[in-house]
């Protein structure tokens, strides 16, 4: 039993900072995402009708973007208990089996960073997905049976930053896949709003648009810039949070007009000084910039892409106009842009 406790409090230390204060606990406070919501909407309206335990769902997106959160609240809107653990902390078969097997009728299990799951334990969730049961091989050789455990149905919440990596078997169990994307800068300026209402930080609506503009379509991020500014408000004046205390902020933070930081400047850079524009490989410009590949990719390129700072050619990434417009270094190989901008996908 302190195995099992010690599996599902995997992921309990997540969101220090107070982050659990912020997630939104229903659907209706959940902020954007609306084709997500929609469907989740009905998908959750017509399994309740049914009386039936929801389909599950597959999650995936750059980091803070809202993953955990909504696994929270299909919970919750489900009226069902919820288990939380993450790929990497169930180990071995016997593990999820324990999890699963001590799970009660309708309850939602989240598995956070599941593409990290081994792949032996991978295995015992396909027929739990899809039959309901678990396969236990017991003994070897010629003498090996299937024992077939019949469980309690479920609903598994699967989150990752990098649906590219889950094997096809397991990415095809799921009944619903979700893919969530950047925040719009509208967007963020509600989120940046309800936070400093729930955190009773008084703010202007520039300012809180000038936060939005520079939080990378992350709300995480919104928050986390948020709650600095708030900081400097409260040492420099009265604690409101105006567009000249949060324009300061920022730049003491470093964050720049667009909220790039300095691994963001750090990877353009390089492109544009190293490569002379790209192309360059993921690994390669990994190794340049002293960034993990799976972190350039995950944390820094989306946002980037969504800027049109740099575009991805079978041959690399590389640098777009607007990236050296806004670093304000001249071209130094004009004829990469030659070619239709449409050739560079
Ligand atoms: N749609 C939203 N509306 C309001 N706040 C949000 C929304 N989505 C996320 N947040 C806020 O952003 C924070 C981060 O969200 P969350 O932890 O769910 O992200 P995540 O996708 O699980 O990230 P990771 O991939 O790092 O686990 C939460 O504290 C929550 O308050
Ligand atoms: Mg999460």
């Amino acid at each position: 039993m302190e195995e099992l406790e010690r599996l599902l409090s995997a992921n309990k230390t997540e969101g220090d900072e107070g982050e659990n204060k912020l997630r939104p606990k229903t659907l209706d406070s959940y902020i954007g995402q609306e084709k997500v919501k929609q469907n989740l909407a009905v998908f959750m309206a017509s399994a309740k009708k049914r009386g039936e335990t929801l389909d599950h769902v597959l999650l995936y997106g750059p980091p803070g973007l809202g993953k955990t959160t909504l696994s929270h609240i299909i919970a919750s809107e489900m009226g069902a208990g919820l288990r939380m653990t993450t790929g990497p902390a169930v180990e071995r078969p016997a593990d999820l089996a324990s999890i699963l097997t001590n799970l009660q009728r309708g309850e939602v299990l989240f598995i956070d960073e599941i593409h990290r799951l081994n792949p032996t334990v991978e295995e015992i969730l396909y027929s739990a997905m899809e039959d309901g049961s678990l396969d236990i091989v017991i003994g070897k050789g010629p003498t090996a049976r299937t024992m077939r455990i019949p469980l309690e149905p479920f609903t598994l919440v699967g989150a990752t930053t990098k649906a590219g990596m889950l094997s096809a078997p397991l990415r095809d169990r799921f009944g619903m896949v979700f893919r969530l994307e950047l925040y719009s800068k509208e967007e963020l300026k509600d989120i940046v709003n309800r936070s400093a209402g729930i955190l009773d930080i008084e703010i202007t609506p520039e300012a809180a648009l000038e936060i939005a503009g520079r939080s990378r379509g992350t709300p995480r991020i919104a928050n986390r810039l948020l709650k600095r500014i708030r900081d400097f408000a409260e040492y420099e004046n009265s604690g409101i949070v105006d567009l000249e205390i949060a324009k300061k902020g920022l730049k003491r933070l470093e964050v720049d007009a667009l909220g790039l930081d300095m691994t963001d400047i750090n990877i353009l850079r390089t492109i544009i000084e190293k490569f002379n524009g790209g192309p360059v490989g993921l690994e390669t410009l990994a190794a340049s910039t002293g960034e993990d590949a799976g972190t350039i990719e995950d944390v820094y390129e989306p946002y980037l892409l969504q800027l049109g700072f740099i575009a991805r050619t079978p041959r690399g990434r590389t640098c777009t106009q607007a990236a050296y417009k806004h670093l304000g270094i001249k071209l130094f190989n004009p004829s990469l842009f030659d070619e239709e901008p449409e050739t560079e996908e």
